[in-house]
């Protein structure tokens, strides 16, 4: 008998793949007829009941989007919270490269709120960069903390932050010689790692220092805080993106290394309290403040949204009443603006003053209370830029913090999931397989190049307007724009309520 030749091979294949593919056919046309019957009959979505099938596009297209427009549709200066000319500049300074830009500038200079320096007619003829002195903090405490970066790394826990992310921020900060805050997660090995030094923050839960049933644990306290490194405690009494509301840990998080470093059962939930169970009034606030700095002997203060300023009023009248060593040594004002790993969407943006009004109406209080010089002000919210710290240092800040900046260091590419355990770039998720793609050598040095060149250039803002360091700067270097598209001196729209501070 006669082997089948070609042909006969050539029709058998046709054949099967035609049956193949009318059976994928039929299966498709089952599955859409399924999903056609289930959404005409469900009654939770009016538009996939009204148009079965192909209302599902529009749930992709949504997400789809999301992509698009970041990479193909938004303009440079369209996006939030952060543009993409804002995140291609800490970028660009994160890797040490050319931040020069060429032909000209795409920022609106006339638009309503955008901030601009007043350059002198003879600056100084010197180099430019001029070394920030430094600002003793806590001049009543133990150790008194002197510290001349004016820009820090603002509260992120170990946990809302992955291991390496914390790790290269550690390292890096160290090499920059910024501070670093542990944020309310509790002092981690990897906030030691690289050596740099630490504000060990007192969130409402009391993580890292508490006992079994949430209060303050003087003991642990003082382990935490007898590391060389740990320069300061900072009691959280709120944030920016949340004020007023505690955090839900969910039990899934809370592995045996997080449970260890927080004080928490493994794998149960844990909710922080909206408040400080033991801070109900500002007598009770300078209570803590006073206790802590006893217990631990490092300068004492707290981070605060405000939403007006009567009960900083109040806590410098307490101030002067019980004696000027009371006060607290600092206080960290964070803006309304600020960010977080997850909050409600009400919260985020509809409770608080954001920091263009929160900051000059702390300083001004302090100023006109006469205790501007014992209470060191820090800020936060939104300050990615020379310019925005520059602004902030103008208005009366002695110390900016930035989180979200130096995510953007990190590689953080701004896909809105830090509440998920899925960020695509490792910095907050604890999934092993994300984390690889962070490396924390590489990052660690980004994170000292950003730090560095971005004081560097508000260096040369300063030096621009005649002064010889950043601290120097006075609202009168500083103008904004109006809503008629001219600009207004800060100084006029926040006058100095006292002689402006020397
Ligand atoms: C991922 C993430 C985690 C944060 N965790 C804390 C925290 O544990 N404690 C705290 O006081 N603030 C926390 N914050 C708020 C920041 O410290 C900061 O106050 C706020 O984001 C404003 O700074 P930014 O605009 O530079 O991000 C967190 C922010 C982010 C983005």
């Amino acid at each position: 008998m006669e082997a089948p030749g070609f042909s006969h091979w050539l029709v058998m294949f046709v054949e099967i793949s035609a049956a193949v593919l009318l059976l994928l056919l039929a299966m498709i046309v089952l599955l859409l007829c399924v999903v056609w019957f289930v959404d005409r009959n469900q009654t939770a979505n009016a538009v996939l009941r009204n148009y079965p099938v192909i209302g599902h596009f529009r749930y992709g297209f949504l997400k789809l989007g999301e992509f698009f427009r970041q990479y193909l549709f938004a303009m440079d200066r369209e996006e939030m919270p952060f543009n993409r000319a804002e995140r291609t500049w800490v970028y660009r300074a994160a890797k040490n490269v050319d931040n020069t830009v060429a032909f000209g500038s795409t920022r609106d200079l006339r638009a309503e709120g955008v901030p601009f320096f007043v350059n002198a007619p003879f600056p100084e003829l010197a180099e430019a960069h001029v070394e920030p002195r430094p600002v003793t903090i806590g001049p009543y405490a133990r150790q008194p903390y002197s510290h001349a970066a004016f820009f820090n790394i603002s509260a992120m826990s170990f946990g809302a932050l992955s291991a390496p992310a914390v790790s290269a921020l550690s390292r890096g900060a160290a090499r920059a010689g910024i501070w670093m805050d542990t944020g309310e997660g509790g002092l981690a090995p990897y906030h030691l790692e690289g050596g740099c030094d630490i504000i060990f923050e007192i969130g409402t839960a009391k993580y890292g220092c508490r006992t079994a049933d949430g209060r303050l644990d003087d003991q642990r306290l003082k382990e935490n805080c007898a590391h060389a490194q740990v320069k300061m405690v900072s009691i959280k009494l709120g944030q920016g993106a949340k004020p007023g509301l505690g955090g839900l840990l969910p039990g899934s998080k809370v592995t045996p290394e997080i449970a260890a470093i927080r004080g928490i059962p493994v794998g149960k939930d844990s909710q922080s309290p909206n408040r400080h169970t033991d801070i109900g009034n500002v007598s009770q606030l300078m209570d803590s403040i006073a206790h802590i700095r006893e217990v631990t002997g490092k300068p004492t203060g707290f981070k605060a949204v405000l939403g007006d300023v009567d009960w900083i009023r109040t806590l410098c009248d307490e101030v002067w009443a019980r004696g000027i060593e009371s006060a607290p040594d600092f206080i960290i004002v964070d803006g309304s603006e600020g960010g977080t790993g997850a909050a409600p969407q009400t919260l985020m943006e509809g409770v608080g003053l954001p920091l263009h009004e929160a900051l000059p109406a702390l300083v001004d209080t302090l100023l006109s209370k006469g205790l501007r010089e014992r209470i060191k002000v820090v800020c936060s919210g939104k300050c990615i830029t020379a310019y925005d710290v520059a602004w902030a240092l103008a208005m009366g800040a002695d110390f900016v913090n930035s989180a979200r900046g130096f995510m953007l260091s990190l590689g953080c590419i701004q896909s809105l999931q830090c509440n998920r355990n899925t960020c695509p770039t490792g910095i907050t998720t604890h999934d092993p397989k994300l984390q690889r793609g962070l490396v924390v050598m590489d990052k660690a040095d980004r994170v000292f190049h950003y730090a560095t060149n971005l004081m560097y250039e508000v260096g040369v803002i300063a030096h621009s307007c005649g002064v010889k360091e950043p601290r120097q700067l006075r609202r009168e270097h500083c103008r904004v724009v109006a809503n008629d598209g001219l600009s207004v001196s800060l100084g006029k729209l926040h006058p100095y309520p006292v002689r402006p501070p020397a």
